[in-house]
């Protein structure tokens, strides 16, 4: 079966610990959205696996890896991965296919990332500042990309590329003001060589691939980056990323439909965190949300910045499982509550004196919106090794079985610690 693995937050919720699980049963596993804004952390033993481009499916010898068209790549970080996985003895030859129609992210985007960021003042989104943005709108612009395929024809490269730099220069130092050449097109050309040089012999058309593999009976898993509170229109605008990333994004990034995908499989913290600005309902800008952070180790994997802590939104993760077509949940950090008192779950939004339980995207009403609370009772016991669901404290079954009820979808898996094995299968 072909299943597909979303982050149903604002990403960071453990898609890379739920993707290797799964990976063990999956012959292919696709990375099909986002970039190097992503971070998805696979703990194996003493081992800690930080992958930004890869499928997470890479720690595993034996699993196929495709990045498909959707995913805006930046080669330098590709490269940095694969000879990191190398020095560890892993190695993706003959089992990591790239899109030759995947959109490149050069310096010159991480450079207008950053220069946004600082024109828009107090109002920066607080990107990652990998160029995720100025690449998504060159792709939808289509006059100023490039593609890993046109790596295959370096005169046409170089000619594409000189009116690019020459453009992106003259807008650095209009618009922005940075009155230096930004951009040197002999540099760029030469770090583009050793790109085509290293990155073409995994280049191809991955759509025929992973159709063809599908044909086969092959089992595919889609790994989902970001989270679907993100995604660029149905999430909370503009504090999101550039790109569809709820489950509606998968059949476009990855260029297979939907019905040909038997489970999507949602992950959720059992709380809610997010990285960056904008709107977050059941933030808990305090010591419980510190000691959620502590415990957590809730710092981001791609950046390193403090995430933004918060209680269990069930208003979100129900909006982000009914877009993405969502059959059951993965909850991650469930440990991460242990010691407190008591938690709460937000049920519902009142707005402007109303009460609601579907989430408004719209950025107007999200901000004026105050949650509404279920407190339920904590639990003290260490859960870190428990393996089955019945033995977790009767608080802690009980918190599990609240959320399962409030989102309408079934909890699955439930992880007690950052280890592939710390995960209880509930069903
Ligand atoms: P992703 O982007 O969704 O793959 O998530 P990240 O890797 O960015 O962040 C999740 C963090 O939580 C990582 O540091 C994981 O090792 C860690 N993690 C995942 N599941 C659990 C869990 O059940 N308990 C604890 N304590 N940590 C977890
Ligand atoms: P994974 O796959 C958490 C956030 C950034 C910022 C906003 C826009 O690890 O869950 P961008 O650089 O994409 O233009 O930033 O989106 N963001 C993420 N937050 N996890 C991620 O990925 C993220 N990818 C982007 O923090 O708020
Ligand atoms: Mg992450």
């Amino acid at each position: 079966m072909n299943r597909c693995v979303i982050g149903l937050q604002w990403g960071d919720e453990g898609k890379g610990k739920v993707v290797d699980i799964l990976a063990q049963d999956s012959d292919i596993v696709v990375r099909y959205n986002g970039g190097a804004n992503a971070g998805h952390t696979v703990v194996i033993g003493n081992e800690k696996f930080a992958l930004h481009l890869l499928p997470s499916g890479a720690v595993r010898p034996q699993t196929i890896c495709v990045i498909t068209n959707a995913v805006v790549i930046d080669p330098e970080t590709l490269l940095g991965e694969i000879d990191s996985l190398a020095k560890k003895g892993i190695t993706l030859d003959n089992r990591l296919f790239i899109s030759e129609n995947a959109h490149l992210v050069l310096e010159y985007h991480k450079k207008e990332d950053q220069l946004r960021e600082e024109a828009l003042g107090r109002r920066k989104i607080g990107t990652t500042v990998r160029g995720i943005g100025p690449c998504n709108s060159d792709k939808m612009g289509r006059s100023f990309a490039v593609r890993m395929g046109d790596l295959r024809d370096m005169s046409s490269f170089e000619k594409k590329l000189a009116t690019i730099v020459d453009y992106k220069n003259k807008l650095f130092n209009s618009v922005y003001e940075a009155r230096y050449p930004a951009i040197d097109l002999a540099i760029i050309l030469e770090k583009c060589q050793n790109y085509a040089k290293r990155l073409l012999p995994f280049t191809i058309d991955t759509t025929e691939y992973v159709h063809d593999a599908i044909a086969k009976g092959k089992s595919v898993l889609f790994e989902g980056a970001q989270g679907s509170m993100l995604d660029i229109d149905h999430g909370t605008f503009p504090f999101v990323t550039s790109a569809n990333v709820s489950g509606l994004g998968m059949p476009a990034g990855s260029g297979v439909p939907a019905k040909m995908v038997g489970e999507f499989l949602g992950v959720s913290k059992a709380y809610t965190t997010r990285v960056g600005a904008g709107p977050f309902p059941s933030e808990l800008d305090n010591q419980i949300g510190q000691y959620i952070r502590d415990k957590g180790h809730e710092y981001g994997t791609t950046t390193g910045r403090p995430r933004r802590c918060g209680w269990f939104d069930a208003v979100v993760v129900s909006y982000a499982a009914a877009i993405g077509g969502i059959d059951s949940v993965a909850m991650m950090h469930l440990d991460t509550l242990t010691g407190l008192d008591e938690l709460k779950v937000c049920i519902g939004y009142e707005i402007d004196g109303k009460q609601t339980s579907f989430f408004p995207a719209n950025i107007d009403r999200l901000e004026k919106a105050k949650c509404i609370y279920q407190t339920l009772p904590g639990w003290k016991e260490d859960i870190t090794q428990i393996t089955d669901f019945s033995q977790l404290p009767p608080n802690a079954q009980n918190y599990v079985n609240f959320i399962e009820k409030s989102i309408k979808r079934p909890v699955t898996m439930v992880g007690v610690g950052p280890n592939r094995l710390q995960t209880i299968l509930k069903q």
